[in-house]
């Protein structure tokens, strides 16, 4: 036996993994009596394996966060090699690996966010940011979108804006939710991306006035909404936002946790605009979950903030050297094998235009939706009315077209990312045109589960 295999004595055979799971594993989300985990054997590339040998093509890289795909050889020996050298050392002392990747995302970073903190994943990176941004303003009130998830944390849940939050409630003092543009559901009645565009930038400039502008340290949104739909922003919509902060002196925070790093075509999706925000969050897809890692970049003036005055936060895992690794590891991969510009043709030749044709053949797709690797096909029993397939957070025997669509896709071998109505196409960047295709012929066939619940 080597010395690896004595430290590593694993439970083998499935039956035994999935029995120790019942017994001891507490699982995020979820009823604990009402889940049956799939034990996973291996994976690599776009692709895993249950130990049945049942291959899955993974349509929704885990939770959208594989974005350089399983088991990247050069990504595991960099991290193989950095563990040889150096697992840890405390946040207080300097590190190659941390200030490389703190140099290296700067570099990526627009404008002048040249400062990074490093967490340990998303939702304590905007925990860290509001705090800065409210030490930085002096105020209080953080403004965040409904439609938004930004984590689990006290703070992170506070600022999401879905059914996620509600268990946690009453959140933290101070925050305020408002509506971002939705065009195929417009919350302001508009009929073009255009009128969506000025009238949710009106409903922010509004809510802001009763709010009063002077109490609101920071607006945080997801540069394109996520888990809540895929939502794009019409062109104009975050310029619009950066022009509000900058006229009230309010931070503008980016939530980047899941666009960034590849998914939308871009080192980061405020590229895609152009626009430069106070603070952009990130994790995710800066090495694909191969180490947790997470992080606030920060622009010049709210680092100056802390220049004379102590920033009161850390934690022990800032600027994991592992972590760091195998993000320097992960974006030095993602330049030379030219992964971003991968994503963005992937998106534009292949993935939008397939989807396109999925909407033409099945009347149960309402919308499609996205760029880059990160698209959403909105599901309705009517397209006229565009009355959802399920209701908004339906749960049950109410979800279970969805249920049976995405069974019908496990069945033939694609892992789906549901969510309440939609199916959303988020493969890692990686993934090749014809596993795409492969992964949306079978959406083609489990679309006529969906299509059977369509009345019009
Ligand atoms: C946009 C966004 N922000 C924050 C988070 C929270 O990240 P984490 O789960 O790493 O804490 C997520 C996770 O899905 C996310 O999608």
């Amino acid at each position: 036996m080597t010395v690896t295999e004595a430290a590593l004595q694993l439970p083998t055979t499935e039956e035994q993994i999935r029995r120790d799971d019942r017994a001891h594993v507490f699982h995020s989300w979820s009823a604990q009596g009402h889940i049956d985990p799939l034990p996973i054997a291996r994976a690599e590339g776009s692709c895993f394996w249950d130990y049945q040998g049942k291959r899955y093509l993974d349509f929704s890289s885990q939770l959208v966060n594989v974005n350089i795909g399983y088991q990247h050889p050069k990504l595991v020996a960099a991290i193989q090699e950095y563990a040889a050298r150096q697992c840890t050392i405390a946040p207080g002392f300097a590190n190659d690996a941390r200030s490389e990747a703190a140099r290296m995302l700067a570099e990526l970073a627009p404008g002048d966010l040249n400062k990074v903190f490093f967490t340990n994943a998303g939702a304590d990176a905007n925990e860290h940011a509001i705090r800065m941004a409210r030490l930085h303003t002096g105020r209080q009130k953080v403004l965040a979108a409904y439609r938004s998830y930004h984590g689990a944390t006290s703070g992170a849940i506070s600022l999401t804006g879905d059914p996620r939050r509600w268990g946690s409630e009453p959140g933290v003092p101070g925050v305020v939710h408002f509506w971002g543009p939705y065009p195929y559901r417009s919350s302001f009645h508009a009929s073009t991306p255009e009128e969506e565009c000025e009238r949710a930038l009106q409903h922010l400039r509004e809510t802001l006035m009763v709010e009063g502008s002077h109490t609101v340290a920071a607006i945080v949104l997801e540069t394109v909404v996520g888990t809540n739909g895929v939502l794009v922003p019409p062109d104009g919509y975050l310029q619009g936002v950066r022009e509000i902060c900058d006229e009230h002196g309010i931070v503008l925070i980016a939530d980047e946790v899941m666009t960034g790093f590849g998914r939308c075509g871009e080192w980061f999706a405020v590229d895609h605009w152009g626009i430069t925000p106070d603070l952009i969050t990130f994790a995710k897809g800066v090495n694909s979950g191969y180490v947790p890692l997470g992080g606030v970049l920060i622009s010049e003036a709210i680092a100056a903030s802390f220049s004379d005055r102590v920033y009161p936060g850390g934690l022990t895992y800032s600027g994991h050297p592992l972590a760091c690794a195998s993000a320097v590891a992960s974006m030095s991969i993602m330049r030379e094998e030219g992964i971003i510009e991968h994503a963005r043709r992937l998106g534009s030749e292949v993935i939008g235009p397939e989807l396109a044709k999925l909407a033409d053949r099945h009347p149960s797709v309402g919308e499609v939706r996205g760029l880059g690797v990160m698209w959403a096909l909105e599901l309705v029993r009517n397209r006229e009315t565009r009355e959802p397939l399920v209701p908004y957070n339906a749960s049950g025997s109410d979800a279970a077209p969805m249920a049976e669509f995405a069974t019908a896709c496990k069945q033939a071998g694609l892992w789906p990312f549901t969510h309440f109505n939609r199916t959303h196409v988020v493969p890692p960047c990686t993934t090749s045109a014809d596993e795409v295709q492969e992964g949306i012929a079978i959406l083609d066939d489990a679309l006529a589960v969906a299509d059977r619940h369509v009345t019009e």
